[in-house]
């Protein structure tokens, strides 16, 4: 019987076949449930005497591999070669990486950061979920002010001190909690407003922030810096005006157009033929905002400004709706490449 199995061994492994069905055939031969070599020898088992059982399992499990093995081998051979790998063909062109791109939002957040870092600015980051304080209070809102209305601001669990910030403001009173005149800096970040989206507002959207307090800080240093950093991102031909606004943090507080770059201000449907496009919010930090971060507003003054990204985007590649910022659409994406 041992010498039965040993031939079978052998007979197994010196066996070859390119053919499936052959292939079929083989295992059967040893394995079929009914009449298989192995399964036989298996069903033998138990007639084998005590003192042979060890060698004649050991060979019966080394048949039953062996032939396992070879069934895998000849199907692995005969797929290899039916695979399209025989006929490739070496010398035509690679395909191609699809190669990603930067979000024009994080583009346009890079960019302004990097002037402004230029001028001395550091960037300062602070949290999504906000309190009251951070957001409103600190900043001068007083308590019946329409921001902090439910049709605004996102509150957590319905929780009135927990919220979305609706602004990158929150960042100033973060940054006055911590440091200590002079501050130079500048909070990009993601910012929450209950609004409809539509092609001009998002519920979501990004701003900029920045920050300068020091001894002796003017308006005539803010409009000076607002006008280094549009002709910086927009053009040296850029110019900027400033109109009087409202800002309860700020006092004075201004808005401040761009003359429009694609009409140098001659006009045209892109700034609804003023020549100008409103770019920004900003003004002489608030008294009252110094004071309740702890800052003495006798011995410093100080300017903040506030710009949303999608809008300055919008403007620089002449996008018109809002929302394909965040559709994530690769034939809008990849036009940034
Ligand atoms: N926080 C304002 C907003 O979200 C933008 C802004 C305006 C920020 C004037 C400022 C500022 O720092 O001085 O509309």
């Amino acid at each position: 019987m041992l010498s039965k199995i040993k031939k079978l061994i052998k007979e197994a492994e010196e066996y070859v076949t390119e053919a499936a069905d052959e292939v079929e055939e083989f295992r059967l031969k040893y394995m079929a449930k009914k009449g298989g070599e192995v399964t036989e020898l298996f069903k033998e088992f138990k007639n084998v005497a005590a003192e042979e059982k060890k060698e004649f399992g050991q060979a019966l499990n080394t048949l039953k591999n062996v032939v396992q093995d070879k069934v895998i081998f000849l199907k692995q051979q005969i797929s290899a070669k039916d695979s399209p790998q025989e006929n490739l063909d070496l010398s035509l062109p690679g395909n191609s990486e699809m190669q990603g791109s930067r979000h024009p939002i994080s583009s346009v957040r890079n960019e302004i950061s990097e002037i402004f870092t230029r001028l001395g600015f550091t960037i300062s980051e602070g949290p999504e979920i906000e309190d009251d304080r951070h957001v409103f209070s600190a900043l001068n809102f007083p308590p019946e002010h329409p921001a902090r209305d439910m049709q605004d601001t996102f509150f957590i669990e319905k929780n009135p001190d927990i919220l979305l910030r609706t602004h990158t403001s929150s960042v100033q009173v973060r940054v006055m909690d911590n440091q200590k005149p002079p501050i130079r800096t500048i909070s990009p970040g993601r910012v929450f407003r209950n609004e409809a989206i539509s092609a001009r507002a998002h519920c979501i959207f990004h701003q900029i922030e920045g920050l300068y307090i020091d001894e002796n800080v003017s308006f005539a240093d803010l409009k000076q810096t607002l006008l280094y950093f549009a002709k910086e991102f927009f053009g040296d031909k850029t110019e900027i005006r400033l109109r009087p606004s409202y800002f309860p943090f700020t006092e004075p507080s201004a808005e401040v157009d761009v003359s429009c770059s694609l009409c140098d201000g001659k006009g045209c449907n892109v700034c609804k033929y003023t020549g100008w496009l409103e770019i920004l919010g900003c003004g002489m930090v608030d008294t009252n905002v110094l004071e309740s971060n702890g800052i003495d507003s006798e011995k410093y003054t100080g300017f903040a400004f506030g710009m949303g990204l999608e809008r300055i985007a919008m403007i620089k590649y002449g996008i018109k709706d809002l929302r394909l910022f965040f559709e994530n659409d690769l034939r809008f994406l990849k036009q940034f490449q």
